[in-house]
């Protein structure tokens, strides 16, 4: 089947992925459902081991895994060789213990082939207060960010420095007899702050924290991620007109800031009410 840009196809993601060509998206930027949190009123969908049912509504962390796991098989196949691949993914407590889900699903991914080139903390500054009073109150969640090969497409991405790191700098320069500053090589050291006092640098490479409020609501659908956070990843991971999947697009956030940016999108989404909303979000964002 031909790819078609800029629409959302219907159905599993599972099944669907198999209907694409292979090699044929730059990135996938996504958040799947979470493991036991809620119901998006799919049709249950049939899975590899024989299982029939909501994906996150496994008994078992184990099968919700596998299932999620088996769908980035197939965006693997999907994406170009030098494609990377972005998923943000929350934890659950179950008997009051933390499940630590995020980190069972990349090992998985990392067992099938993904390499793991960040962990991104999405540090949420304004979150919901549950009441829990014998723990602290959790307010971030995590962004995965792998790559289908060891060489991939990444356009580096900067941010501001701190007016401490400039007051530091002219305080303390590297002495020139040096070898070593912080184990790291002293004469790169020194070349960098040169650079940094002569204002030649337009930011440093962007940390691995991002403080971004959340978004959590957009009319029916209670799980939307903010456009904010997949700004990023996606201009660090797609060129100019080139093509950003999201295998579970919910309300079509991450087409309408690929449009943005000048991307093409491909979605996929089970729920066709979700889709018939993501359509018309995405068209009244139109300029
Ligand atoms: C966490 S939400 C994604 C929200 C999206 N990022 C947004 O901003 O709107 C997950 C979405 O995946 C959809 N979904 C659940 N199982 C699916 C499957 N097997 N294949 C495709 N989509 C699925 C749900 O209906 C839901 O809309």
């Amino acid at each position: 089947m031909d790819l078609l840009l800029n629409k959302i196809y219907e159905g599993s993601a599972l099944n669907v992925l198999n209907e694409l060509p292979e090699n044929s998206v730059n990135m996938c930027v996504t958040s799947p459902p979470y493991w036991g949190l809620r119901d998006y009123q799919t049709n249950p969908a049939k899975w590899n081991d024989g299982w029939s049912g909501e994906l996150g509504a496994e008994a078992e962390a184990k099968d919700y895994i596998n299932h999620l796991c088996d769908i980035f098989d197939g965006v693997k196949r999907v994406l170009r060789e030098d494609g990377t691949c972005w998923v943000n993914i929350g934890d659950t407590y179950k008997k009051k213990c933390l499940c630590m889900i995020p980190f069972l699903f990349a090992l998985e991914m990392v067992n099938r082939g993904w390499i793991l080139r960040n962990v991104i903390i999405w540090h949420k500054p304004r979150c919901v207060p549950l009441g829990v009073k014998d723990r602290f109150t959790v307010d971030f969640e995590y962004i995965f960010f792998f790559s289908k090969k060891p060489k991939y497409y990444f356009e580096q991405q900067l941010e501001p420095f701190k007016s401490s790191t400039l007051k530091h700098t002219s305080k303390c320069s590297v002495s020139e007899k040096s070898k070593y500053y912080q184990g790291f090589c002293a004469e790169h050291q020194r070349k960098y702050q040169q650079k940094l006092l002569n204002n030649e640098l337009k930011g440093r490479n962007k940390r691995t924290v991002w403080s971004i409020s959340p978004q959590s609501f957009h009319g029916d659908h209670t799980a939307t991620y903010p456009l904010k956070l997949i700004e990023t990843p996606i201009k660090a991971g797609c060129p100019e007109n080139g093509i950003v999947l999201d295998p579970f697009i919910g309300s079509g956030t991450t087409a309408m800031v690929a449009e943005q940016l000048n991307r093409n999108w491909v979605g996929i989404e089970l729920n066709p009410k979700y889709i018939e909303m993501a359509e018309e979000r995405i068209r009244n964002a139109r300029p």
